[in-house]
């Protein structure tokens, strides 16, 4: 029991801080309303102080709360690897936030480091210089580097952190947090980090059939299942597709060729090799003889409209040539999810959305009565319609992807194809946020390229 005595003295003491806690209210109050504090006469440089630092404790408030969230999830119980990386950078971006909170988007910038600790931070320079732009004044990266790390909070990772250069901040960890990790790594394996799960749609191998698959596609296939097995191990929701080559004019020239060379197609299969010989005959008449390239361009037309005949034909050639592909996925231990969804699937799809396009008022006819579409900062059109009224590489992109990200309800949309198809890739992804199809702050949209491969001819 407390004396008197003492019980005297802590009411007297409670009293003293309930009298504190007025006033620092009555203070609250008066600084949140600015009409007030004119009244009083107390607009002064004080405020504009008080209105930074209310902003630079709003910057650590949000970002102690981000930060206390990632805590949480490395805690305990916890079964995923950890991304050192990350935390290091949430911690460093934390204390350049607190440290220059006037600075907007600084740069974060962690990476491994080779020699004299484990990894470095080197945002203090481009501050230094985004300092500059900001107040007209030059700033030493050496002292933001300095004021970087007064602004660290308290960890349990850090061994060591020395400033060294012109401004590197050079951190080595604590022995105990790495033996930990190590042994995390040793006894549950590498665990997948915590992620948002996300409906990807990755669009890779996608040869040419009919004609023989060259080494670009086998870029795409390998580079594309092996994307696809990472995303799908790290949690995503993965659907592999084969935007095979099958509807173009390679076919218009084999069968034109066929009808002449081997008229009993429909009723005789005939082998890969001959199919091949057959493809490269009809690509040199393509190429020299006028009277046969109409011809094959009129066949692409009657089997983009499912002429039965030439269906029929296209389907045999089909799947001769994917008997073909499959022994090579085989062979690479391809994924048996690869989806077959070549141009051909799209054959609705494209008619429809020509239509689309038409009542948008999106296409134009251009001189050689060709209709296009064009889009906002690319210099050429993307070709819709040919002037013989058949569709091109371009509408069936078109048509693709606004099937994967209205039908497939794709968030994620990878494309693995050589860098020798990014413009009409780019302009393909424009003009989908254009027609409204893709949406910035939904999708993620990207091309996976890869270099060309040239033949000795170059
Ligand atoms: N078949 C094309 C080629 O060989 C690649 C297709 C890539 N995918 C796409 N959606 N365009 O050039």
């Amino acid at each position: 029991m407390a004396s008197n005595e003492e019980s005297q003295d802590f009411t007297l003491k409670a009293e003293k801080a309930e009298k504190e806690i007025e006033r620092l209210q009555a203070e609250i109050d008066l600084l949140s309303d600015p009409a007030q504090l004119k009244k009083e006469g107390l607009v002064s440089p004080d405020l504009e102080k008080l209105r930074v630092e209310n902003q630079k404790l709003k910057f650590q408030l949000k970002h102690l709360k981000q930060s206390l969230v990632e805590e949480q999830k490395r805690g305990a119980g916890r079964n995923f690897s950890l991304d050192i990386r990350g935390i290091i950078e949430d911690i460093f971006a934390l204390a350049i936030y607190r440290a220059f909170p006037e600075v907007p988007n600084p740069t974060i910038l962690v990476m491994p480091s080779s020699k004299f600790a484990d990894y470095q931070c080197n945002s203090a320079m481009s501050i230094a210089q985004q300092l500059g732009s900001i107040t007209g004044q030059k700033k030493n990266p050496r002292e933001v580097a300095q004021a970087i790390v007064k602004e660290l909070p308290e960890t349990e990772y850090f061994e060591k952190i020395d400033i060294a250069g012109p401004g590197f901040i050079n951190i080595t960890l604590k022995q105990e947090f790495v033996l930990r990790e190590v042994a995390f790594l040793l006894t549950q394996g590498v665990k997948p980090p915590k992620t948002d799960k996300k409906r990807v749609v990755i669009d890779y191998s996608s040869p040419n059939i009919a004609k023989e698959m060259h080494v670009g596609h086998l870029r795409s296939t390998i580079i594309g299942d092996g994307l696809a097995r990472l995303l799908e191990w790290v949690g995503h929701d993965v659907l592999r597709l084969n935007h095979l080559g099958d509807w173009g004019t390679q076919f218009g020239m084999l069968i034109a060729h066929l009808v002449d060379k081997f008229p009993k197609l429909l009723e005789e299969r005939p082998n890969i090799s001959d199919l091949q010989a057959f493809y490269k005959e009809s690509k040199a008449r393509f190429d020299t003889d006028e009277v046969f390239k109409r011809r094959a361009y009129d066949c692409v037309v009657k089997l983009q409209a499912k002429d039965p005949f030439y269906y029929k034909a296209w389907k045999i050639i089909y799947d001769i040539s994917m008997e073909e592909t499959y022994k090579l996925y085989k062979r690479l231990k391809v994924s048996d999810q690869l989806i077959e969804r070549g141009e051909s699937f799209y054959q609705d799809r494209m008619v429809a959305v020509v239509k689309e396009l038409q009542d948008l008022g999106r296409i134009e006819k251009d001189e050689e009565g060709r209709m296009v579409m064009p889009v906002g900062g690319f210099s050429v059109p993307l070709m819709v319609v040919k002037s013989d009224g058949g569709y091109t590489y371009d509408t069936s992109d078109l048509a693709c992807i606004k099937q994967r990200l209205l039908e497939e309800n794709g968030d994620w949309l990878l494309y693995v194809v050589d860098s020798g198809q990014s413009n009409h890739l780019e302009t393909v992804f424009k003009a989908a946020h254009e027609l409204g199809w893709a949406d910035k702050s939904k999708h993620r949209i990207e091309h996976v390229a890869f270099g060309l491969v040239l033949g000795e001819d170059k």
